[in-house]
């Protein structure tokens, strides 16, 4: 991805999402307070590392995307801030040395993996997290009604087409082909048997699931 996609993301985001109100509800959801270390996984152009780092001590962003690490780093550069590392790596190959975290976010970014290595993703993400450590995942996971898949995926992607144009419906359907959203149950089971907790699952519009988990001693 180029310079130009990369700023395009950014800007489709901040029209399409309200990047402040989700930073605020995930830094309520995993208790961030300015003693913490947060790693976010898939940081993209950085919106929530950047609002994050303003609440706590530390946050560790990465992402396999150089250019999408670049711009995020001229962003947070531009805003000042200095408590932002940020590593060009990911889900199955970031190493983390440091104590333990006290919590990990990812918005938007498992559903690159297959199933078997969104597990060993999970299990890898448990394994960093403190004892009662927070883990915050937001991403595409489907909970409609699959006997009617395609009706979804039909009014799914015209709804798009209406209310973001042609580029962005392209985009969703080629994801539904080529990208690996699960079923619900599955992200449950995913999730428990890497030994989480999930305290509270969300399921909006059939297809965008919210977790809030915990690492708890079992
Ligand atoms: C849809 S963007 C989401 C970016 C950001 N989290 C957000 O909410 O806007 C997906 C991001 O995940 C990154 N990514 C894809 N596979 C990854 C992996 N295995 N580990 C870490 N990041 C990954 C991509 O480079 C991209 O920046």
């Amino acid at each position: 991805m180029d310079f130009e996609h990369v700023h395009a993301y950014d800007t489709q985001m901040q029209k399409l999402r309200d990047i402040k109100k989700e930073t605020e509800n995930i830094i309520e959801s995993i208790n961030l307070t300015s003693d913490k270390t947060v790693l976010e996984i898939g940081t993209g152009t950085g919106n929530f590392a950047i609002e994050a780092a303003k609440h706590c001590a530390k946050v560790i962003a990465i992402d396999v995307s150089s250019e999408m690490l670049k711009f995020a780093q001229h962003k947070t550069k531009m805003k000042g801030i200095t408590n932002i590392e940020f590593h060009h790596t990911g889900f199955l190959t970031y190493e983390h040395h440091a104590g333990p975290l006290d919590a990990v976010v990812s918005q938007l970014v498992l559903h690159h993996l297959p199933d078997f290595w969104k597990f060993i993703a999970l299990k890898r993400i448990f394994e960093m997290l403190k004892e009662g450590g927070k883990f915050y995942l937001r991403d595409t996971v489907y909970s409609f009604d699959i006997d009617n898949h395609k009706i979804f995926f039909d009014n799914l992607i015209d709804g798009v087409k209406h209310a973001a144009g042609v580029e962005l419906a392209n985009d969703i359907e080629i994801a539904i082909r080529e990208e690996y959203t699960t079923l619900d149950w599955i992200m449950e089971g995913l999730l428990t048997r890497a030994g989480f907790s999930i305290d509270k699952a969300d399921y909006s519009e059939g297809f965008m699931a919210v977790y809030v988990c915990t690492k708890v001693d079992r």
